[in-house]
């Protein structure tokens, strides 16, 4: 088998994953109009503009998907397509993730829409996980709350919500404004994933780790405190990296300082995903091949990104286990 055609993604964003086609299907099942004359402007309403500065633009781009997952039913089909989409894109096992406190403008409750969602899971064909987003903003401390508690009561180790996750403009909302969020989800057993390094610097990815976050949603930035590196590496801390969203975002400024197989060489335990796949253009098919081209990534590089994946996905045992087997690791 060719362990190349077979990926593990832990680090994509349903918002991000709606392509032009899956939007026309949610649109049509909701008796929606698309606020696009044809599919070209659509395609170029669900894309990263090309003038995109930073992480701030990027994120404006997520009006229009999360348009049409205001109901039980766009939400449980736009999770079932995003997932057999990664399923024909080589996905093996995906940990989608998505935060229920945007998904209440037409009337549902973060609960309803954590239920639609794991309906959804479960009638996708791809075996995967859910990551519930907290969102960084102004108004956010009480739905971030809701959604943390909604973690708790749905939690299981395989199959549903694994985890949750801080999400949104990181240069504009610091991560240590969320340490009493995350003090409660520790106290509460439910694991936790925080972007971080990626609009910030690396005192951001220090606040995660101290706070006690599981893996790091991407980390870019952490070549600048040496000793944190030194820390991430002793700790095993995994990274969430995804190169094309970071070039998108300018996480570094020049392409050609891209950290990561720097981080591989020197132990960290990374890994490689898509983030926004639909509004970056990309599969995580193409990251690796990127790597590839772009930064010389080796076989050997790649299996261990792909070790790494399935060592610090929010699954069981077991299911770590299978995707070993499978991926011949
Ligand atoms: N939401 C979707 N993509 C994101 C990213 N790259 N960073 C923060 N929040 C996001
Ligand atoms: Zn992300």
């Amino acid at each position: 088998m060719n362990t190349n055609s077979e990926y593990i993604d832990l680090h994509l964003h349903l918002d991000g994953a709606i392509t032009v086609k899956i939007a026309k299907k949610l649109a049509s099942l909701q008796g929606i109009t698309l606020p696009a004359k044809d599919d070209g402007e659509l395609n170029r309403m669900l894309s990263v503009p090309s003038d995109c500065a930073s992480l701030n633009d990027f994120l404006s781009c997520f009006a229009l998907p999360d348009s049409l997952m205001q109901t039980e039913e766009g939400l449980r089909e736009a999770v079932r397509l995003v997932m057999d989409d990664a399923l024909s894109q080589g996905v093996i096992y995906a940990e989608l993730r998505f935060a229920p406190q945007l998904h209440t403008n037409g009337g549902m409750t973060q609960e309803q829409a954590v239920a639609a969602a794991l309906d959804g899971l479960k009638n996708c064909r791809l075996k995967g996980n859910l990551i519930l987003c907290c969102m960084r903003g102004k108004d956010t401390a009480d739905k971030n709350l809701e959604t943390l508690r909604l973690a708790k009561k749905y939690l299981v180790k395989d199959g549903g919500v694994v985890a949750i996750d801080l999400a949104g403009a990181e240069a504009l909302y610091p991560t240590k404004d969320y340490k009493s969020l995350f003090m409660r989800a520790k106290e509460y057993g439910v694991p936790f994933t925080i972007h971080a390094g990626e609009a910030d610097g690396a005192g951001s990815i220090r606040d995660a780790i101290e706070f006690g976050a599981s893996r790091i949603g991407h980390g870019v930035r952490c070549y600048e405190d040496g000793e944190l590196l030194k820390l991430v590496i002793d700790r095993g801390i995994p990274f969430e990296m995804c190169p094309t969203s970071n070039r998108q975002t300018h996480a570094v400024e020049n392409m050609e300082d891209y950290p990561l197989t720097d981080y591989l060489e020197k132990g960290v335990k990374v890994t490689l995903n898509t983030d926004d796949p639909a509004i970056e253009k990309t599969t995580l098919e193409e990251e690796f091949r990127y790597m590839e081209k772009v930064f010389g990534l080796t076989e050997e590089q790649k299996k261990i990104l792909q070790k790494n994946a399935a060592d610090a996905a929010f699954t069981s045992d077991d299911v770590k286990a299978q995707l070993r087997k499978r991926l011949n690791l």
